[in-house]
């Protein structure tokens, strides 16, 4: 079995590493297309040891591909999603676009795969926000055990979650401060080289911002509507990986032990979490892997039932290119998809 698998987005951050993925993880592709703006026809992207030459999104015709892993930011798939989707072909989104949509199921395959069913009322399945996906990873397995009431999460999120221009930034900015040239502010909001900037996405009118209200929504919708969820969004100097500090307080006790003994059997956690010099990961040590890693688990004393913990991932991969891989992989274990074209 062999499907056609489109890349929208191909030239992005998180468009390349779902390229990467792809071929790393031996997903059943008999194609790969490589799609992006009108800007970048004919430039090349890597996939495996072959070099595949851009095309354009707008007006490719969807009919004979069967998964759109699409990474090519919001409005263009508020355009271009159902088009494809009524095209036959499974579209798996990456922005913020139609995660919200009660016709789309939104997935994190160790959270919620059952979910996906779901998927057939509009051809499109969601991909939640990078910094709701590693959260959930780590605490749906500590959900099952003692039932979450309230989370607080504060995020220190990398700057390759803001695309390339993000990456150019952070690079440009502290490459200026160096040399003691005039360091400009373009992608965000203030100087993020040597800085933190409490501000991801746009403020709403209760004054948090969209990204602190997406892993509200998003923890309600995939985990349990019942939680309660406060987050303060915060952009670092990091190029990639995102990390998180969270105080959760459960229905019944748990304690870290316990925690950890979960954690240590969880799908796709890895526990780190040695009380010494060192014995916990940085964002650094994320990049390039698959795991979410659970460091500094311990006790709340000022709540019953509380426990504090340290959340680290690849933004671009668990929060975007592995997570919609592992969608389409839960498509075919499920017998969901069949590919359009038989192999010769
Ligand atoms: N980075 C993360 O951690 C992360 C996590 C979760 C979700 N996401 C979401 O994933 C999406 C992509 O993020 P990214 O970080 O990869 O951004 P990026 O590095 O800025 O890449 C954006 C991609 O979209 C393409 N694109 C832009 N306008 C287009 C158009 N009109 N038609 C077709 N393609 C177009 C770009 O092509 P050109 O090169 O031709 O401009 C490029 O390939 C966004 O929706 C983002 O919110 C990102």
């Amino acid at each position: 079995m062999a499907f056609k698998v489109a890349v929208a987005g191909a030239t992005g951050n998180v468009g390349r590493e779902m390229l990467n993925i792809l071929e790393e993880r031996g997903f059943p592709v008999g194609e790969v297309v490589a799609l992006a703006s009108r800007r970048s026809v004919g430039t090349e992207v890597s996939f495996g040891d072959r070099t595949l030459k851009v095309k354009a999104l707008d007006g490719y015709d969807f009919s004979d591909t069967d998964i759109c892993l699409m990474s090519a930011g919001g409005a263009v798939s508020k355009e271009w999603s159902p088009k494809i989707g009524k095209q036959g072909c499974i579209v798996i989104d990456n922005s913020s676009a139609w995660r919200y949509d009660q016709d789309v199921p939104l997935i994190v395959p160790e959270v919620n795969p059952d979910a996906i069913d779901g998927y057939t009322r509009r051809n499109i399945i969601a991909n939640p926000n990078c910094s709701t996906a590693q959260l959930l990873v780590a605490l749906k397995p500590l959900h099952d055990a003692a039932t979450i009431k309230r989370i607080v999460v504060a995020t220190y999120q990398s700057v390759s979650g803001a695309g390339k221009e993000g990456m150019d930034e952070l690079f440009t900015q502290t490459r200026a401060v160096f040399v003691a040239d005039p360091v400009e502010a373009k992608k965000f909001t203030k100087r993020i080289a040597f800085n933190v900037i409490p501000h991801i996405d746009v403020f709403m009118d209760d004054g948090s911002t969209k990204e602190e209200w997406k892993m509200v929504a998003e923890t309600k919708k995939m985990l349990d509507p019942k939680i309660k969820v406060t987050a303060t969004c915060v952009r670092v100097p990091v190029f990639i990986g995102h990390s998180e500090a969270v105080n959760v307080e459960f229905e019944k006790p748990i304690t870290a032990d316990e925690a950890r003994d979960i954690l240590r059997e969880a799908p796709g956690c890895l526990v780190i979490d040695k009380r010494e010099n060192g014995g916990y990961i940085t964002p650094l040590e994320s990049a390039g892997e698959d795991a979410t890693y659970i460091s500094r688990i311990r006790e709340d004393s000022t709540v019953d039932n509380g426990l504090n913990l340290w959340v680290v991932s690849d933004n671009l991969r668990k929060g975007a290119a592995l997570n919609a891989i592992q969608i389409a992989e839960l498509l075919v274990a499920r017998g969901l998809i069949q590919p359009k074209q038989k192999a010769a």
